[in-house]
Formats: C-alpha cells, sequence, structure tokens
C-alpha cells in the first residue's frame, strides 16, 4: 500500500454562502452557517486516505473541543493517533470562508495551534518521515517545520510534494528539496515574479522555479488545466470539466492525487490524471472534507469520461 506522511494543519471551517464575494470594506448578506472539517493539511490526509493511501498525520490541535472533534474525525477516516499532538492553551485553527454563486472562495484563516508546530515538536515524528514514500506538505505550519520536513524526506529518499499554499515568499535552500511543487497561478506568481495568466505564462514561471532549485513544478490553473515541467518537458493537461458548486479543497484534492498515485509508484503522466479526476470531483460537493471523493468515485468518473 502506499505510504503518504501529510505534515500540516487541521482547521474547523466555518462557511457562508453569498451571492458574491464581499469588495474590501463591503458586507454581503449570505445563507446559513455550516460548521466542517478543514484545513489544508488535514484536507490532504484525509483525501490521500479516501483515495487508497495509508496516512500518517502530523499535526498540532488545541486541547479544546475543535481539536477533540477534528482528532475524532482523523481517527474515523482511519487516520492513526500517532501524529496528532495536542497543545495547551492555544485554540485549535479556524478558517472563515466565503463561497458565491459559482464556487470561487475567499478564506482567512486563524492559525492557533497550527503554529506550535515547531521542529523540535515535528521532530519527534521523525521515523514517520522514514516510514514515507511521499511527503507532502503545505504553508499553514511554521516555515521551519516545513523545511526540517522537507530535509528530513530527502535523507530517507522520500518523493516530496509541497503545496505553497497560503502564498508566501520561500528561500532558494527551501524550495531545492522539493521534488515537485504545485502552486496555483498566484502562488507561482508570487515565487517566479511571472504573472501567470494561462498555459504559456505557467511555462514561463515554471522554468524560473525550477532554477530557483525545485525539481519539478505542477501548476495548476484551475479549468485551464495543470502545467507539468521537468526541464526536459512542459506538458499541459488539461482540466475534467465539471459544475463547480464549491471549490474549497479541490487544490488539496489534487496534491493528494499526485502522492498517492506517485506513492503507488505510477509514473507522472499516471499521477497527474488521478489528481485532476480528484480536484474536479471536488468542486461538485459543498465544503472541504465533505467533497473529498473516495477512489472507487474517482475510477468510475475516469471510466465515463473514457466511455
Ligand atoms: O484548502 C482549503 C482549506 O484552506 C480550508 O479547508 C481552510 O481550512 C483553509 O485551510
Amino acid at each position: 500500500m502506499p505510504h503518504v506522511l501529510v505534515i500540516g494543519s487541521a482547521n474547523v471551517d466555518f462557511t457562508v454562502g453569498v451571492p458574491r464575494l464581499p469588495q474590501e470594506g463591503e458586507t454581503v448578506l449570505g445563507g446559513a452557517l455550516h460548521a466542517s472539517h478543514g484545513g489544508k493539511g488535514a484536507n490532504q490526509a484525509v483525501a490521500a486516505r479516501r483515495l487508497g493511501a495509508e496516512v500518517r498525520f502530523v499535526v498540532c490541535l488545541g486541547r479544546d473541543a475543535h481539536g477533540d472533534l477534528i482528532a475524532e474525525q482523523l481517527m474515523g477516516e482511519g487516520i492513526p493517533a500517532d501524529g496528532l499532538i495536542r497543545v495547551e492553551e492555544t485554540a485549535t485553527g479556524v478558517a472563515l470562508i466565503a463561497v458565491d454563486a459559482e464556487g470561487r472562495n475567499q478564506i482567512a484563516v486563524a492559525p492557533g495551534a497550527n503554529l506550535r508546530l515547531v521542529p523540535e515538536l515535528a521532530g519527534r515524528h521523525a521515523p514517520l518521515v522514514a516510514w514515507a514514500h511521499v511527503l507532502l506538505c503545505q504553508l499553514e505550519v511554521p516555515i521551519p517545520t516545513v523545511h526540517w520536513a522537507l530535509a528530513t524526506a530527502r535523507e530517507h529518499a522520500a518523493l516530496t510534494i509541497l503545496n505553497p499554499a497560503p502564498a508566501q515568499a520561500l528561500p532558494d535552500t527551501l524550495l531545492s528539496l522539493v521534488d515537485c511543487l504545485t502552486p496555483n497561478a498566484s502562488e507561482a506568481t508570487l515565487l517566479s515574479g511571472i504573472t501567470v495568466k494561462g498555459p504559456e505564462t505557467a511555462t514561463e514561471a515554471a522554468q524560473r522555479l525550477l532554477d530557483r532549485g525545485v525539481r519539478r513544478t505542477l501548476i495548476t490553473l484551475g479549468p485551464q488545466g495543470v502545467l507539468f515541467c521537468d526541464g526536459t518537458a512542459a506538458l499541459h493537461f488539461p482540466a475534467f470539466p465539471v459544475q463547480a458548486v464549491d471549490t474549497t479543497g479541490a487544490g488539496d484534492a489534487f496534491n493528494s492525487g499526485l502522492a498517492v498515485g506517485l506513492a503507488a509508484g505510477g509514473t507522472w503522466e499516471e499521477a497527474i490524471p488521478l489528481a485532476n479526476a480528484a480536484a474536479a470531483l471536488a468542486c461538485t460537493k459543498r465544503g472541504a472534507q465533505t467533497s473529498l471523493p473516495s477512489r472507487a468515485e474517482v475510477e468510475t468518473f475516469l471510466r465515463r469520461l473514457k466511455s
């Protein structure tokens, strides 16, 4: 079975549907409030599990009611508790999310306990890095922890995937530990200095990111698909068309599809369609973890596309 280790965040998501996303200083009236499980790390861990991997997840949760709910949910998904760290005197992470009528979102995160995941604490789980075929990280936990995780995975020859979300500047020393960087257009723009608008500009940005040290880039372009670049080839994979109701968690589903496909020994050409299908299906349901598909759902979807 593929082994995927996720080191990252968990949040409780409070989501409201709105007719359109608010402008700066604007209040928009929306519908009912929905509370659900989220956080990029937790979403990616749950998505990888549902796609068929054995998953370990290193995360900091507060010792509060939200932390209890998240721990219970993760274990219910079949993710062992050995990486779940409970911290005192800091609340579990929370995200406030607005989703418009076309499924686009705006997210503000109160990271809380996620910022307590410092390298000293994550380092106690180093044996999990040795266990992993693929390490998957994001940027909702302290950057030194991401750096430690990537460097340790390199020592153990695990494949490293960094989803650089939420967007922030990163040093070349960290990027050079990344086997595959998976930014969206705005993250690729920030990290490369090249404004990414579609496959052509994504190819230029990808080359720039390779120059900065990453081994491969996979830039996600929403309905325009994804652009894979490894320095010898630039391949464009079109997106699978779906009626999007909520794109929250779609990027997380994509990263997990990629991680599971590669951890199972698949090629990039095999793993990327799996990732694309998981992301497409995640757009068709509301919420983050509520929308993440099972392996069977992804395979049925891919079969229907072929027939
Ligand atoms: O990627 C989606 C996630 O971003 C949400 O679940 C929210 O918690 C934020 O972390």
